[in-house]
């Protein structure tokens, strides 16, 4: 009898005892009043089935053969086939959720792919996650075997049992020292349901359907073609949560995948954990963790009209749903035998059922106080906890709001940039306030390729090393339920491991090797050997003083410089990188007056009036640096196209009075707003910025300073049309026409043929070279369309390629037509089919883009796509240098977000652009750098940040 059938008949015994106090049982008396013996009947429901008078010795021999027949094993009556269906169902929403235990005994991993050899990884500098991730254990070995981490120890002796015992001989690697930690697992991203490149065919990042869809599983749209995966784990992501994008409440339930590509070569072996799998000739329900994705905020308002009070009404009718499931479901259970109808399913809310229960991890995408207040609420209205919010600008404004939610306190899963009310503090904040703080990538919004770069940012605005680097291993393993066996370095876990070139949260830190599986991943590594300094853990920035104005501003400081000087001696300076001065050596100090450097030097001094004296540490001077590729100055909250310029009109397809027009950037020219006063604080003096358009001709850049108040300021708008910008490529909004159409058309411009008024003008300027002309394509071949057109049709033009993701396979061409390129993302990564092609940089090739490029002869400088990243220029030198250090010298480096982009922007054309200066403490070159003066274009005085 199986232990089923057992339990239901002790549960029908329960229902008909067999003595109980009930008419049919009592002593049976003669008439004479003498005790004739036992009257017994055996009831069900109370009824007489069976009735005997026996003689006492006769019931007790009575009463063990019935106990007998009732152990006996009969045959079942059989249960009907929905109540044997149902208690199957019943038996799976018992289980309650899952509680997985670490298994240090683990040998073999569920993941394990037969035939890999054990690995053994010598000499390194394992971080391990332990001790709230402090622990850092030096000289230590790693022993993979089997898909999991077998052991961690010091001495060649500690493994010698290992070495035995392992059939194929292992794989020794020495690590000379280098950094070891866990995997990443990114909790966020959309990788494979919204691949790269970006085609119509393959995304399923949205249903567009309807708000709330909790029925929709983003693992029936996880496409195996992306070309991310082995990008992603070139940067050491070895698990991601892929959710359903954020255009809906209810976007859908989220599956765990690791990017390895498997034998199998399919969605479902590329799960990690799955909730349900195919098994015996059903599709069973498993006892891990399920996954969903809830959004509220702007999305759900974009797409389907909610505003927060729909989106609310979504979620609570939901839930409603939910709740009355599990309810019917419960009952059901309660009495499954008695049951008429089937188990009360419903494809479209057992998922929120199932939340209810407690067995879902739900993942909430929500921006604002009120969003995060709205679904603090809810939780609390129908009981479940919520895992982690996500996104969450402004948690770090509310961290005792999150604090109530129902079950327990989130996670907060967030960006370290790209927020409007966000702040680079918020990490800290929210580590601080004792919330687990979670970097994520969005991917393909942020590369998760460099999601380490997030919690290095992080880092560097204050959070602790061991925060940083928890922040994409044991937080978001944990949150995401996988903690049992991902997120440490420890034995019995799975063997997703990364080798790093440097310390992880140093600028530039890349993978050497990520393993997933205990399987190297990178066939061959191009590793940069990096510098001792690279190697030490860097302390957090210590920016207590901004922190305390973010949080008592609520996220809405006053950015605008505060202090002013205009005599300053610069202290202890190392380094100095501006043209124009003979500085033999370490200058030491340095003095500004007036707005003008006027004594560089060991014995300079200030020897009139008052002056302020700033220590730098050990730090330099250099140029302001320019950002440019961005709207920046043109647009406020790319979201909202009330706090832009708005879209210029492409003057290619205009008539009548728009005829021959040129757009003037700088007509459109904002200030004061929160990116350029970020990016000014950050070092980034000036911007040039084109119109927004997605038509041929954008119009004319302008340069202008980041401090400016208002356009009439002095130095506010630094040159009003240094070149003339165009775009080929159709990645900024869906073309109007071909490429081989705008080839055509631009021919004919260049030529003075049917083009009218400042068209005219500005198209004849560019022709005989006085004008410079750039260029937004991505494409080799459509580069190459230029480069003939050069050198056929315009042998004077001075070109300039912005954002060339493909340029690098025309680099010999374009050093000798002296093209120069504004790599618009430093990284590049294949977002569309004219950018696909790309040169992944190390650990992938030897070369970054950058460093291919200018070691060919071609003029670089670096741009940006999006506003926010502007106050990031001076990391992006800075990484620049440390990856190519053959490449780049110091200065060269800088010059890629300076002098370069003066060049390859036009602003040298009549004489040297003022981009002021800047002063920095620390180290320029790592994430410790930092700035304390500023001279702005135009400007006599120095802004001070102390
Ligand atoms: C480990 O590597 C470091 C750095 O190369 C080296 O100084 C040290 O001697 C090595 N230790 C062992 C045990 O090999
Ligand atoms: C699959 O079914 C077979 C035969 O019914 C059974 O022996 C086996 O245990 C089942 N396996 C699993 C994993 O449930
Ligand atoms: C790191 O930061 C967290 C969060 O603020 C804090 O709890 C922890 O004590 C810090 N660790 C160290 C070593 O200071
Ligand atoms: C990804 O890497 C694997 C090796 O791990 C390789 O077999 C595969 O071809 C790569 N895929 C792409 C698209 O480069
Ligand atoms: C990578 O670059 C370095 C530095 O220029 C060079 O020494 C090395 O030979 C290059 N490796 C390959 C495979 O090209």
């Amino acid at each position: 009898m199986s232990a089923q059938a057992r339990s239901r008949r002790a549960a029908d015994i329960e229902k008909a005892p067999l003595y109980t106090d009930n008419p049919y049982d009592h002593e049976e008396v003669d008439d004479s009043g003498k005790k004739k013996g036992h009257a017994f009947a055996y009831t069900v429901n109370g009824r007489p089935v069976l009735s005997l008078v026996m003689h006492p010795v006769l019931l007790s021999l009575a009463t063990l053969v019935l106990f007998g027949y009732l152990n006996f094993p009969w045959p079942d009556s059989p249960l009907p086939d929905h109540v044997q269906e149902g208690i199957k169902r019943c038996e799976a929403i018992k289980a309650g959720p899952p509680n997985h235990q670490p298994n240090a005994d683990r040998k073999t991993s569920d993941r394990f792919v037969k035939g890999t050899r054990p690995v053994w990884l010598k000499n390194g500098t394992v971080w391990t996650g332990e001790k709230r991730g402090e622990q850092v254990l030096h000289e230590t070995s790693v022993w993979l075997e089997g898909g999991v981490i077998r052991r961690v120890g010091k001495e060649d002796g500690d493994f010698a049992d290992l070495v035995a015992s392992s059939k194929d001989k292992a794989e020794e690697v020495n690590l000379h020292g280098a950094w070891v930690t866990p995997g990443i697992v990114d909790l966020h991203s959309h990788l494979a349901v919204d691949p790269s490149p970006n085609l119509r065919g393959s995304d399923s990042t949205n249903s567009w359907k309807q708000a709330a869809q909790p029925w929709l599983r983003s693992l029936d749209g996880f496409n195996t073609h992306d070309q991310a995966f082995n990008l992603s784990i070139a940067g050491g992501i070895t698990t991601m949560l892929v959710l359903p994008g954020s255009a809906g409440n209810i976007g859908g339930q989220a599956f765990t995948f690791k990017p390895r590509w498997t034998e199998e070569n399919t969605p479902q072996s590329m799960q990690v954990e799955p909730p349900f799998v195919i098994r015996n000739g059903t599709w069973e329900r498993t006892g891990a963790w399920r996954h969903i994705k809830h959004a509220c905020g702007e999305n759900p308002l974009r797409v389907y009209g909610n505003t927060r009070m729909d989106s609310a009404w979504d979620f609570r009718k939901t839930y409603d749903a939910g709740r009355k499931l599990k309810e019917k479901q419960d009952a059901w259970c309660a009495a499954p035998k008695e049951q008429k109808e089937a188990f009360p399913d419903d494809l479209q809310f057992e998922a929120v059922a199932d939340i209810i229960r407690g067995n879902v991890k739900v993942n909430i995408h929500c921006y604002e106080t009120v969003d995060l207040n709205d679904m603090v609420r809810i939780s609390n209205e129908f009981q479940f906890p919520i895992s982690s919010f996500h996104h969450a600008h402004e948690a770090y404004l509310v961290p005792d709001l999150l604090k109530q939610t129902w079950g327990g306190t989130p996670g907060v899963a967030i960006f370290a940039n790209n927020a409007y009310r966000g702040t680079p503090y918020a990490a800290k904040i929210l580590a601080d306030a004792g919330l687990s703080v979670v970097h994520k990538s969005d991917h393909p919004v942020l590369d998760s390729r460099y999601l380490i770069y997030e919690a290095a940012q992080s880092h560097a605005f204050g959070l602790n090393f061991s925060e940083a680097l928890s922040s994409v291993t044991t937080h978001s393993a944990k949150i995401a339920g996988l903690d049992h066996r991902m997120g440490y370095i420890r034995p019995g876990y799975d063997a997703d491991v990364v080798v790093w070139d440097s310390f992880p949260l140093a600028i530039g830190a890349t993978p050497k090797q990520t393993y997933i599986d205990g399987i190297p991943q990178i066939i061959h590594p191009h590793v940069q050997e990096k510098p001792k300094d690279a190697q030490k853990i860097s302390p957090a920035g210590d920016y207590d003083k901004e922190v305390a104005e973010a949080v008592a501003a609520r996220g809405d400081p006053d950015l605008r410089p505060k202090h002013k000087s205009k005599r300053v001696l610069f202290e202890n300076v190392e380094g100095f990188y501006l043209d124009g001065f003979d500085v033999q050596g370490v200058p030491g100090r340095v003095v500004v007056d007036g707005g003008e450097i006027t004594c560089v030097g060991k014995d300079c001094a200030v020897t009139s009036g008052e002056h302020e004296t700033v220590d730098l540490k050990g730090g330099s001077l250099l140029p302001g640096l320019i950002s440019t590729g961005s709207a920046l100055g043109l647009v406020e909250i790319a979201q909202e196209e009330s706090t832009w310029d708005g879209v210029a009109y492409d003057p290619v397809h205009e008539k009548g009075l728009l005829e021959g027009i040129l757009v003037r950037g700088a007509d459109g020219a904002r200030f004061g707003g929160k990116d350029l006063l970020m990016a000014y604080r950050e070092g980034v003096t000036t911007g040039v910025t084109w119109p927004v358009s997605g038509g041929l001709v954008a119009g004319l850049a302008y340069s202008f300073s980041t401090s400016a108040e208002h356009p009439l300021a002095k130095g506010a708008i630094g040159h009003p049309g240094p070149a003339l910008v165009l775009t080929l490529s159709g990645w900024t909004t869906d073309m109007t026409e071909s490429v081989s159409t705008r080839i055509a058309l631009l021919r004919k411009m260049l030529a003075g043929e049917g083009v009218k008024g400042e068209l005219a003008e500005a198209f004849k300027r560019a022709a005989s070279g006085e004008l410079r002309l750039v260029v937004q394509v991505s494409s080799a071949d459509q580069i190459a369309a230029l480069i003939r057109l050069k050198q056929n049709d315009a042998k004077k033009l001075k070109l300039t390629i912005f954002a060339g993701e493909e340029a690098w396979m025309l680099a010999d061409e374009l050093a000798k037509e002296d093209i120069g390129v504004i790599v618009a993302n430093p990284r590049p990564f294949p977002a569309f089919w004219d950018s696909r092609r790309i040169l992944p940089g190390p650990p992938l090739s030897n070369h970054t883009l950058p460093s291919y490029l200018a070691s060919r002869g071609v003029t670089v400088g670096l741009g940006i796509h999006e506003e926010c990243d502007a106050r990031l220029a001076r990391f992006e030198a800075a990484w620049a240098y440390t990856a190519a250090p053959h490449v780049f010298s110091k200065k060269q480096a800088v010059d890629l977000v300076s002098g370069n982009l003066e060049k390859l922007l036009g602003l040298d054309l009549k004489s040297k652009a003022d981009t002021g200066f800047v002063a920095y403490e620390g180290d320029f070159f790592s994430f410790q750098g930092r700035v304390r003066a500023s001279r702005a274009p135009g400007q006599e005085d120095m802004h001070l940040f102390l």
